[in-house]
């Protein structure tokens, strides 16, 4: 079973999310995290005044995604920076390019999912997840969510990121933030979640 993980990330952020997800799928057994970023469409310069430059350098060896790639997944988790409220042009303009596989109905009936992070705990985490999750379900994808089976949702002796919809991370407004141990758990848990939906819906 090929789990695929696809995500944007500017500064790590989402990086480090994906890498906790993968963490999350390879617990069961039978599914491979495969990990892959889709394109880049800002230029260098554009990247350079946003401070980019440096930390995508971390993210280098993440193989950038096809599209023949989502048609081969078992199963697809996407992870997006939020973008005034919304998912990131990257993965937008990756999305816009997938309408043969729409056109084929290639991604009927998969498993598909989403995380994000923001600056702030309240600047769009959801509206990017139930947002994307419009795509998903246009693609004709079965959408997965990040269910309170994991209670850390429920917390709130601390600032965390994770909803019903998706494990999501808080960055901070200077990107300061690091996923924390909570928000890593919410993406191990829903990467698990989705390849054990996967299993089940391969048998
Ligand atoms: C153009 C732009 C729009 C953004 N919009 C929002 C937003 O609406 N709400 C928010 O909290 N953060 C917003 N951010 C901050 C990003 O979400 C944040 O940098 C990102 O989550 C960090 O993840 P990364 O390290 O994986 O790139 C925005 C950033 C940029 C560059």
């Amino acid at each position: 079973m090929k789990i695929l993980i696809v995500y944007y990330s500017m500064y790590g952020h989402v990086h480090r999310m994906a890498q906790a997800v993968a963490e999350g799928v390879s617990e069961v057994q039978g599914a491979e995290a495969i990990l892959r970023r889709v394109p880049e469409t800002l230029s260098q310069e554009v990247l350079e005044k946003m401070g980019a430059v440096d930390p995508q350098k971390s993210m280098a060896g993440v193989p950038v995604c096809s599209v023949d790639e989502l048609a081969a997944a078992d199963a697809i988790i996407f992870g997006t920076p939020t973008r005034f409220g919304n998912m990131c042009g990257q993965m937008r303009q990756f999305l816009d390019g997938t309408g043969q596989l729409w056109l084929k109905g290639t991604l009927v009936g998969k498993a598909g999912s989403v995380f994000t992070s923001s600056a702030t705990q309240h600047g769009g985490q959801e509206s990017t997840l139930l947002s994307f999750h419009i795509t998903l379900l246009h693609q004709g994808m079965i959408v997965v969510g990040l269910p309170y089976a994991f209670a850390g949702q429920m917390r709130n002796d601390e600032i965390t990121g994770g909803s019903p919809y998706g494990a999501s991370t808080i960055a901070g407004t200077k990107g300061e933030r690091s996923p924390s141990d909570n928000e890593l758990a919410a993406a191990r848990f829903q990467g698990k979640h989705v390849a054990e939906i996967a299993a089940k819906l391969s048998r």
